[in-house]
């Protein structure tokens, strides 16, 4: 497995392949890598002939007031865990290899990138569009992988490629969950004893609404509702939204049915925390 830093790089080692007839996923991360992005390494592992898994800290996706500079970062781990798991190139750039001087072309996407996460984190899908826009033609791999861990974002990488006729494969991978049921999260380092255990009610309310609608409950407010009661049964948790929307288009439902996503970002302490669930529901037929 090798590390590089540059775009030229990658763009030497991924001809040579080509010229090999290979094929070649990429991974994208923000690395302080964990078996949640492992199941992603994976996956590419398993599906490409090379796997390009890139681990870069990305500015343009982080508020004036949010954990860049905090973002936890350990290359060495993540290389270690890159290498175990079967990746054949890690592409780590500097920020200023990513965003030279004088950089002043965005990617953006409207309507899907300002429902959910994108109310309180108004240019974190825009920077998130730009970067992996970046990726995508720095690596010009077959597939790219991406958690349902973050299903907004998968949903707004999924229509960016549509729009924007990008050749290449998206492919989604469940959620990797801690054992007492956390969804695994780098930010998860960031939460001390007491908060780490407050922070259960996410996949706590999470699970509850999954277990309703599975029972048959099609009331969108009854299941945000009962959720939102056992999250606020927490008193270190703090709702920024518990949502019941369209997959397509992150719209609110009133009814549970068609392609839908559950979403919930809550704050613990200073960490902000999100989980989610998404079902296909067949139309009840008359
Ligand atoms: P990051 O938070 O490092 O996540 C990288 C990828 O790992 C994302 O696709 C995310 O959904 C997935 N992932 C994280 N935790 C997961 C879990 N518990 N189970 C399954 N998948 C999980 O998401 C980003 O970085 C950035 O926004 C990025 C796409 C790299 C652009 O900068």
């Amino acid at each position: 497995m090798r590390l590089v830093h540059t775009v030229k790089e990658v763009r030497e080692q991924v001809k040579e392949w080509r010229m090999e007839g290979l094929s070649i996923g990429l991974v994208p991360t923000m690395g302080f890598l964990h078996e949640g992005h492992q199941s992603l390494i994976a996956a590419s592992v398993k599906e490409n002939d090379r796997t390009v898994v890139s681990i870069f800290v990305n500015p343009t996706q982080f508020g004036p007031n949010e954990d860049f500079e905090a973002y936890p970062r350990d290359i060495e781990k993540d290389m270690a865990l890159c290498d175990e798991t079967g990746a054949d190139l890690i592409f780590n750039p500097e920020p200023e290899e990513m965003y030279p001087d004088g950089f002043c072309t965005y990617t953006n996407i409207t309507g899907l990138g300002d429902a959910l996460c994108g109310k309180s984190r108004p240019i974190h899908f825009k920077g998130v569009c730009t970067v992996v826009s970046k990726l995508f033609n720095i690596v010009c791999s077959d597939r790219a992988y991406f958690g349902e861990k973050d299903a907004q974002q998968l949903a707004i990488i999924k229509r960016m490629v549509k729009d924007m006729n990008i050749p290449v494969e998206i492919k989604g991978c469940p959620i990797v969950r801690e054992q007492d049921g956390l969804a695994k999260s780098s930010r998860n380092t960031y939460l001390n004893e007491k908060e780490r255990a407050a922070a259960l009610i996410l996949s706590k309310a999470i699970f509850a609404g999954h277990d309703m609608v599975n029972a048959g409950e099609r009331d969108a407010k009854k299941i945000v509702g009962a959720m939102t009661e056992i999250i606020k049964s927490e008193p270190l948790a703090v709702i920024d939204y518990v949502e019941m929307v369209n997959m397509d288009t992150m719209q609110p439902v009133d009814v549970v049915e068609g392609n839908i996503l559950c979403a919930i970002a809550v704050k613990i302490g200073k960490t902000r925390l999100i989980d989610n669930f998404n079902d296909n529901i067949r139309q009840a037929t008359p």
